[in-house]
């Protein structure tokens, strides 16, 4: 709730639009973006006003300012149709992020509309969210069966040792495989879905044509079970919210695999990176436990979503060193923010026990990702970390920690690639199957078919890994 009187900007305080911004998108940024946010903190303080992409923008970068941002949607509101600048008409024309935040889906939806629409969400993927239902359990074996299958690949492609991108060849098509597997594509709609979430995830030319052939493709898929439901997540959708119309209910698909892909990816690779780091030889043997951890000081350090979605003030507020003037537009740095965390915790005052569960990775507050979507990708990125070093008896990084390219834009910074030695573990087959125990069947089908879709997409899989590679 918004408890902060009301109150109206100071005439003598400097509105966003007046004052002088630095770009943020700049190749500093990109080699590491950690000096710039120091330096901005040290010129602003915990808000910055910054250039993005010719627009200004007030980039949130201490942790207490970016949580008090995140936690309170009644004063900072998500429908872009709140942004003054948008309103009035002053965006440099075809200003490439307004395409996106004009899609209305969930997250950029305010007050009961999107508590309703977290609602439908929350009440179709519960079914996927528990290892002991029966969906929970065969979409969990379905992804240990997945990574299994890509490590056969690797086997048989370039041997049991070599050199692997564990991100084109390994989390990349895995997460596709869970995407299509989730949301119940047919295999023909499912390798066409494939190629164009391919082409968009990698922001290539023809990445706006295939996002528009993304969403069509969704709704599609939407129309599709809408007519035979099956079961997965769009007919789970449907069945939560049958008023939801076909292309209303692609726009959520569409949404919800940028984050099953492009966000739960860097999650994958970040935490790999953080197990291969310094590690010549990789640790088997982590615990559920230990790979729990690994998965949060990932998020800690490297962020799978680096800059949150954008805010819009709903009236005048002070915020860090500055007056944020109704309609103005905020980002919120999550990576700014746990830089911030981490230099306190190292600070003598506060003493190094910072919590590395503190971090933002699942966002904070009424947006922040859903409890459900958080259990089911945390089971993702733990079975696909698990998995793959489950295989290997040895793998290293071929390039130092501080040399690995990272693709940095103005929402995520993730790993280009992930380059490997490997060598596999011969004592145990790489496609062996380690299901986790069947939960008791309550609906008598029996245990759950083996996946249909797995033969169908490995062979566009298969075109794609080494096309990119
Ligand atoms: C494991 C990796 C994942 C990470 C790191 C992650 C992270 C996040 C973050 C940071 C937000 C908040 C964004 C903001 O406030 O600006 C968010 C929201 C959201 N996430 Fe996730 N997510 C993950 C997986 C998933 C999956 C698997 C799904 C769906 C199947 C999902 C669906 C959503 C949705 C629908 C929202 C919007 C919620 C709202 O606005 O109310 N996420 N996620």
């Amino acid at each position: 709730m918004d408890t902060q009187p009301r109150a109206t900007a100071p005439a003598d305080s400097p509105a966003l639009e007046s004052l002088p911004v630095e770009p943020l998108l700049t190749s500093e940024f990109d080699a590491d973006p950690g000096a710039v946010y120091r330096r901005l903190r040290r010129i602003h303080g915990p808000v910055a006003p910054v250039g993005l992409m010719g627009v200004p923008v007030w980039l949130v970068l201490d942790y207490r300012e970016v949580l008090q941002v995140l936690r309170n949607d009644t004063l900072w509101r998500r429908d872009v149709r709140h942004w003054r600048a948008r309103a009035e008409r002053r965006l440099p024309p075809g200003w490439p992020l307004l395409a996106g935040y004009e899609v209305r889906q969930t997250m950029f939806m305010d007050d009961e509309e999107h508590r309703a629409a977290r609602q439908t969400l929350h009440t179709a993927l519960r079914p996927f969210q528990e290892a002991r239902s029966p969906q929970g359990w065969e979409l969990r074996a379905s992804v240990a069966a997945y990574a299994d299958e890509l490590v056969a690949l690797l086997a048989a492609e370039t041997g049991s040792a070599g050199f692997a991108d564990l991100g084109a060849q390994y989390t990349r098509p895995l997460l596709l495989m869970v995407t299509t597997r989730l949301f119940g594509c047919p295999v023909e709609l499912g390798d066409e879905l494939v190629m164009d979430l391919w082409r968009m995830l990698d922001g290539g030319p023809d990445a706006g044509a295939a996002t528009a052939r993304a969403l069509a493709t969704m709704t599609r898929l939407a129309a599709h079970r809408r007519a035979r439901p099956g079961d997965d997540l769009t007919s789970y959708l449907l069945l939560a919210d049958p008023s939801l119309s076909d292309e209303q209910l692609g726009r959520e698909l569409f949404m919800n695999a940028v984050y099953l892909n492009d966000i739960t990816g860097n999650m994958v690779l970040n935490t790999l990176l953080e197990v291969l780091r310094g590690n010549a030889t990789v640790r088997r043997s982590l615990s559920a436990g230990q790979l729990g951890a690994t998965v949060d000081r990932a998020a800690l350090v490297n962020v799978p979503v680096a800059n949150l979605c954008f805010r819009f003030a709903a009236r005048d507020t002070p915020l860090g060193n500055y007056w944020v003037r109704a309609g103005d537009i905020v980002s919120p740095s999550a990576a700014a923010a746990h830089q911030d965390l981490l230099d306190l915790g190292s600070s003598p005052i506060v003493g190094p026990a910072v919590s590395t569960r503190a971090h933002l990775g699942w966002g904070a507050g009424p947006h922040q990702c859903p409890s459900a979507a958080r259990e089911l990708g945390g089971a993702i990125v733990t079975t696909a970390v698990g998995r793959v070093l489950d295989h290997f008896a040895h793998a290293e990084l071929t390039l130092p920690p501080d040399q690995l390219p990272w693709r940095s834009g103005p929402v995520v910074r993730g790993l280009r690639l992930l380059p490997v030695r490997y060598e596999l573990d011969r004592s145990r087959p790489a496609a062996a199957r380690h299901r986790p125990p069947a939960p008791h069947l309550s609906h008598g089908e029996g245990t759950p078919t083996p996946d249909h879709h797995a033969k169908g997409l490995l062979g566009a899989l298969r075109r794609l890994m080494f096309r990119a590679g």
